[in-house]
């Protein structure tokens, strides 16, 4: 183990215990206890990782952002409870979701109160930073929501552009790990300028972020992803993989591909066929080029810091994101 993945994994402990504290073993346990069940399984915690890594680039402790970090981490974890529930998926984490291993009304609440839970946690930041940082964290609960809602309006659609994507995985998905690099940077106490920089590098290592989720959703197996393999193909998604292979639409793959798409029950063998067609179609090459690029620029937004050597934490990060295997 390098420096570097000592810190990450300490810091993973600390937010883990953190969390733990915040979801107390308390009545009624139907809430508490599916809650707890979940925070306990695991998961990567890389928005609050990356939140602390923000406040210490420009100088910030990571007392001064383990609350945020925490509230951030709660309100992933709000986010994962319910998409399970939306996408129809029954392993997260490698363990059961919590509408499979309870019900869907357990799930529904349990993902309710961990909202409450995140502002609870926010609250206790320093006054002098409270209204600008809840009024960014009220604003990223909402596009989130506008988010998830354009993936599910996309499941039935055929004519998703590539620009219709970016917007939707924008919101979904990129804007919880901008709003991570952003109130990292104002709880360090960053500039305007250094603030500007971490909010424009969170909104595009998010964007990388996604397009590798689409990518391991079919590349990846279920005991490393610890996620339901093929869930994206199997409900129609429009991932990157999707979109960019409707732009090949009359090719001779693109028709095979509908025809299989257009099955009932997508079974694995077929799923495997999908995956052999993605390839020929070099879909795959085009997803990999895609995150390279954004994470090449990632590093060159980093690169205008007054002071590069602060973000070297920062380039590790995104180094670990850009080989990260689920
Ligand atoms: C999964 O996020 C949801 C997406 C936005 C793609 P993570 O891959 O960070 O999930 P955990 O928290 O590590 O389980
Ligand atoms: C992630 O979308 C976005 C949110 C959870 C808000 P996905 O549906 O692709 O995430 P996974 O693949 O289930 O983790
Ligand atoms: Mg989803
Ligand atoms: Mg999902
Ligand atoms: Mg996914």
């Amino acid at each position: 183990m390098n420096d570097f993945t000592r810190t990450v994994a300490q810091l993973k402990d600390l937010i883990d215990a953190e969390l733990m504290n915040a979801a107390p073993q308390i009545k009624p346990h139907s809430l508490y206890e599916p809650i707890r069940y979940f925070l306990g399984i695991g998961g990567k915690r890389l928005r609050p990782i990356l939140l602390i890594f923000s406040a210490q680039a420009v100088g910030g402790k990571t007392d001064d952002a383990l609350d945020a970090a925490v509230a951030i981490e709660l309100l992933h974890n709000f986010t994962l409870v319910h998409d399970d529930i939306m996408d129809h998926d029954h392993l997260r984490r490698g363990q059961a979701t919590v509408h499979v291993r309870w019900d869907e009304s357990v799930a529904i609440l349990a993902g309710d109160g961990l909202i409450g839970l995140a502002y609870r946690q926010l609250m206790k930041l320093p006054g002098q930073h409270l209204t600008t940082v809840c009024r960014l964290f009220t604003e990223g609960v909402v596009e989130v929501c506008e988010g998830q809602a354009y993936d599910k309006e996309f499941e039935a659609l055929d004519d998703v552009t590539l620009d219709d994507y970016f917007r939707m995985i924008g919101k979904k998905t990129g804007r919880l790990i901008t709003m991570a690099t952003e109130i990292g940077a104002i709880l360090g106490g960053g500039t305007e300028e250094e603030i500007a920089i971490l909010t424009e590098y969170g909104s595009i290592i998010g964007t990388a972020f996604q397009i590798q989720d689409d990518l391991l959703d079919i590349m990846q197996s279920e005991e490393i992803i610890g996620k339901t393999y093929g869930s994206d193909v199997k409900a129609g998604k429009k991932t990157f993989l999707m979109v960019k292979s409707l732009e090949t639409a009359g090719s001779s793959a693109w028709g095979k591909l509908k025809t299989l798409l257009n099955t009932s029950e997508i079974t694995n063998d077929q799923l495997l066929e999908i995956r052999t067609l993605f390839d020929e179609m070099q879909i795959f090459k085009s997803a990999e080029d895609e995150i390279r690029h954004y994470f090449d620029t990632a590093n060159r937004v980093l690169d205008k810091f007054p002071h590069p050597e602060a973000t070297t934490g920062l380039r590790n990060f995104s180094e670990m994101l850009l080989n990260r295997k689920s």
